[in-house]
């Protein structure tokens, strides 16, 4: 396997993305490995070589007629990555069976509430890194971070300093910010849907499809200030139940995400955000199953003794509660 770093390959397909620039053929090294295999990709006898470099050229020409450019481009590199791995790994037979075994399984599980090529792609990291590539970190905005599958779209609307709790079990958490451009001017009327899980670490829908609780969204004011309460984050595993829990299990990996609140912000003229805060000092930071954790959204969590005066004059006698603050920054579109 090579990767060349110029423009276009050795046989001048186009590359497409700058920088990133991939082939899929494998090295003709002179020192040849008697088993036709080392660790880091096949050295092969020029035979075989020819053999699997031709046959990549056969699939690469079979889409050169895509009409769709993008199509063409997204196709071809994907032959040549996936015919790279093949070839880097020396698949057998038996683990290419199982690897179609494997996606049979998730497209099984999957159906209109449970989203198991989503959480592979989530495990695999390839959610994150596609977040990455189209959300460039710039001039201070809030970073993006997964979606997760316990987004519902609805969720009621409550006031400035409202419950979105809503009765799911957990410690009560105040959360206050703003809401500002990229420029520090404040964005009045920005919309925030919220959703977190309780303390059991399940969300509302979890429990069946006639609970709503721990979601709800609100507007921000005039000075794009916006305050709640809803419940202290605490760690939850991902549905582990099917193909994607059995990868986890095997390749020894946790299925717990680092303890989150999720927050969608959008407003007119501005660029939507769809993010996570993280709780300062949670030990998952470093080991979120779904690489979701930026250290820009890492948020301290104030805790608070019971018959602390709450920000909205309550006093909350038997519970502790933590308060933590979230200022929101979006970039004009
Ligand atoms: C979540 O945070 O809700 C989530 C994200 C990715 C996969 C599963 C759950
Ligand atoms: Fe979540």
């Amino acid at each position: 396997m090579s990767a060349p770093q110029n423009a276009a390959d050795p046989a001048g397909h186009p590359t497409g993305r700058p920088g990133v620039h991939f082939d899929g053929r494998s090295a003709a090294r002179p020192e040849s490995h008697p088993e036709g295999r080392s660790g880091g990709g096949a050295v092969l006898p020029e035979q075989q070589r020819q053999v699997e470099d031709e046959l990549i050229d056969t699939v690469l020409a079979s889409f050169e007629d895509t009409p769709d450019p993008r199509l063409k481009e997204l196709m071809q590199s994907l032959v040549r990555h996936l015919h790279g791995f093949i070839r880097d790994v020396r698949l057998t037979e038996e683990e290419w069976q199982q690897a179609v075994e494997f996606l049979t399984a998730a497209g099984h599980i999957t159906t209109d509430r449970r989203q198991e090529f989503v959480l592979l792609s989530d495990v695999l990291g390839a959610s994150m890194q596609t977040i990455n590539v189209n959300h460039e970190a710039a001039g201070g905005a809030t970073e993006a971070t997964v979606v997760g599958p316990f987004f519902v779209d609805g969720a009621p609307e409550i006031p400035i300093g409202g419950d979105l709790a809503r009765g799911a079990p957990g410690e009560p958490c105040w959360v206050e910010g703003t809401v500002t451009d990229t420029d520090g001017k404040p964005v009045a009327r920005a919309r925030l849907d919220i959703w977190e899980a309780d303390e059991g670490g399940l969300y509302d829908v979890q429990y069946g499809p006639d609970r709503t609780a721990g979601r709800g969204h609100l507007f921000t004011d005039d000075r794009g200030r916006y305050a709640f309460w809803g419940l202290t984050p605490t760690p939850y595993p991902i549905p582990h139940d099917g193909p994607v829990g059995q990868l986890l299990d095997k390749t020894g990996r946790s299925p717990l995400r680092a303890s989150h609140l999720h927050f969608r912000a959008t407003a007119p003229g501005h660029r939507a955000v769809t993010t996570h805060i993280f709780v300062q000092g949670d030990r998952l930071l470093t080991q979120d199953a779904v690489f979701g954790v930026k250290d820009s959204l890492v948020k301290r969590f104030e805790r608070q003794a019971p018959g602390t005066p709450a920000p909205d004059g309550r006093t909350l006698t038997d519970l502790s509660w933590t308060r933590v603050r979230f200022d929101i920054v979006l970039r004009r579109a």
